[in-house]
């Protein structure tokens, strides 16, 4: 039995940046991890290895619709699936290692297995018990199905297995027109499958700024994804090799159907708590799954800590991250910080898309009074010379203080320009400060300061 300051269950994005920043701050550190390597959904079945698959087909994209404008002539690339899946694997191969290798440097003690709480200030792996004086639990979570519908991770997945299919699709339905489907779905768009996205919503990518939301299925459809909006899953039936999504129309309860051979499922996520033995050490559940926690990550049972898509809020890496190092800096006796009104949110599709702060819905459902700044990234010349003219920055200001509230791009590397943004937010800045802020030209973050010029007296270049 070892004894350690702090164990942490889960070894992705929000335990190991735990660990590391406990290990920093002095304290004796260990994570609890099942899977064969580090990393976590994130590192292993989630955003890298869609970032690997995104990034190809993007390359493939371009290489059909714009190499022979740019003078560049040839024959488009062929696509040899066995090596694109390859090169993701080897992506999440180096990224995993790389977890690995800053335990090692930061001397966080690595406990293989799957980990259980079974009292108070022990952990369980295996045959084996810890104690510490801290346990955290950043256990993550796991894919939610439909009732009806039946995995298999090889006809009907979830995002799991859609990165790893034996083969491209022909015709793929994805269920939910959220972030995974509609990663994933450009993914295999772009490889040639017909992808048909089933959305129980009128708009796709719920909480999404409305006419960003708008704009971004129109550039999707265009793209060849179709939509069928506004229908409820009912269930998925396999025979032999083909499925069928058999789903009804909100609006007419009508029942329609539509087959495919491969269905992806991504209509949510849920906490993955199963199995830590939380029911019999009583902490206190919320009724979605998610372990209740005080303000600074504290359960109901004294030592017992919880962080990431394991509680509530949003269930993205780079939360967990930041409630992890926040933990980490207050079980080692300092102040540890997390500012939920600054999260940005990212989608990786071809335009990106990125978001910050308040919705142009939510200033309005508050009353709030607010003024818009909105910039094309047609009137910036880097966006056009790589044939990137579709999209905006929208930015959402506070009509008396000028205070930026929340900012929506689409458009390229809106996952990179709303980081500008994002630090102004924590400034407190006002979109003059923005608008008076030199932007390099030409680039792409020219268009923030336009929008932010339009908060103003006007963009310059609209
Ligand atoms: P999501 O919550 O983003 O979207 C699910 C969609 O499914 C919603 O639009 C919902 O209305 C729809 N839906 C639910 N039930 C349905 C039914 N019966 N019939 C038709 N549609 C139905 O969930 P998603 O895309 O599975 O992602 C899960 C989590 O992973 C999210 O929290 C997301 O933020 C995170 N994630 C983040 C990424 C990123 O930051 N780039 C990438 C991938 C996932």
């Amino acid at each position: 039995m070892a004894e350690f300051d702090v164990i942490i269950i889960g070894g992705g994005p929000g335990g190991y940046v735990c660990a590391i920043r406990c290990a920093q701050l002095g304290l004796k550190t260990a994570v609890v991890e099942g899977r064969e390597t580090l990393g976590g959904t994130c590192l292993n079945v989630g955003c890298i290895p869609s970032k690997a698959l995104l990034n190809a087909t993007h390359h493939l994209h371009e290489a059909q619709e714009n190499f022979e404008k740019m003078g560049l002539m040839g024959a488009a690339p062929t696509v040899d699936w066995a090596k694109m899946l390859a090169y993701k694997s080897d992506v999440i191969g180096q990224n995993t290692k790389g977890i690995e290798f800053l335990f090692k440097k930061n001397k966080v003690t690595w406990l293989k297995g799957w980990g259980s709480i079974p009292a108070a200030g022990q952990v369980k792996v295996g045959d084996e018990v810890h104690s510490a004086k801290s346990i955290v639990i950043a256990t993550g979570s796991e894919s939610s199905s439909l009732p009806g519908v039946t995995v298999d991770e090889k006809i009907v997945v979830t995002s799991t297995g859609a990165l790893d299919l034996a083969r491209i699709p022909q015709k793929l339905v994805v269920i939910g027109a959220g972030v995974i489907g509609l990663e994933m779905g450009s993914v295999y768009a772009r490889l040639g499958a017909e992808v048909t996205v089933v959305e129980y919503l009128d708009a796709i990518t719920p909480g999404m700024d409305a006419e960003v939301a708008k704009s971004f299925q129109r550039l999707l459809t265009k793209q060849g994804l179709k939509f069928v909006m506004g229908a409820a899953v009912q269930g998925v039936d396999v025979a032999g090799e083909v499925a069928t999504v058999r789903y009804k129309l909100r609006k007419d309860d009508s029942e329609a159907a539509l087959s495919a051979d491969t269905v992806l499922v991504a209509t949510g996520r849920r906490p993955y708590t199963a199995g830590l033995g939380l029911e019999a050490l009583g902490v206190e559940m919320l009724p979605r799954g998610q372990v209740k926690t005080d303000g600074h990550f504290a359960t109901s049972v004294a030592g017992l800590y919880a962080i990431g898509d394991a509680i509530v809020g949003p269930m993205l890496a780079h939360k967990a991250e930041d409630e992890g190092m926040a933990l980490a800096e207050i079980l080692a006796g300092k102040s540890g910080h997390v500012n939920y009104g600054v999260i940005p949110g990212v989608i990786y599709t071809t335009p990106e898309v990125a978001s910050v702060g308040k919705t142009e819905e939510q200033l309005k459902e508050e009353g709030r009074a607010y003024k818009v700044g909105k910039f094309s990234f047609m009137g910036n010349g880097r966006a056009k010379a790589v044939f990137q003219g579709d999209g905006f920055v929208k930015i959402l200001a506070d009509k008396a203080t000028d205070r930026i509230l929340g900012a929506h791009i689409i458009g390229p590397m809106a996952g990179d320009l709303i980081h500008e943004i994002c630090v102004a937010m924590e400034f407190g800045a006002s979109a003059q400060d923005l608008a008076l802020t030199c932007h390099a030209h030409p680039t792409y973050s020219e268009a923030v300061r336009e929008a932010a010029l339009a908060c103003g007296d006007g963009a310059i270049h609209a």
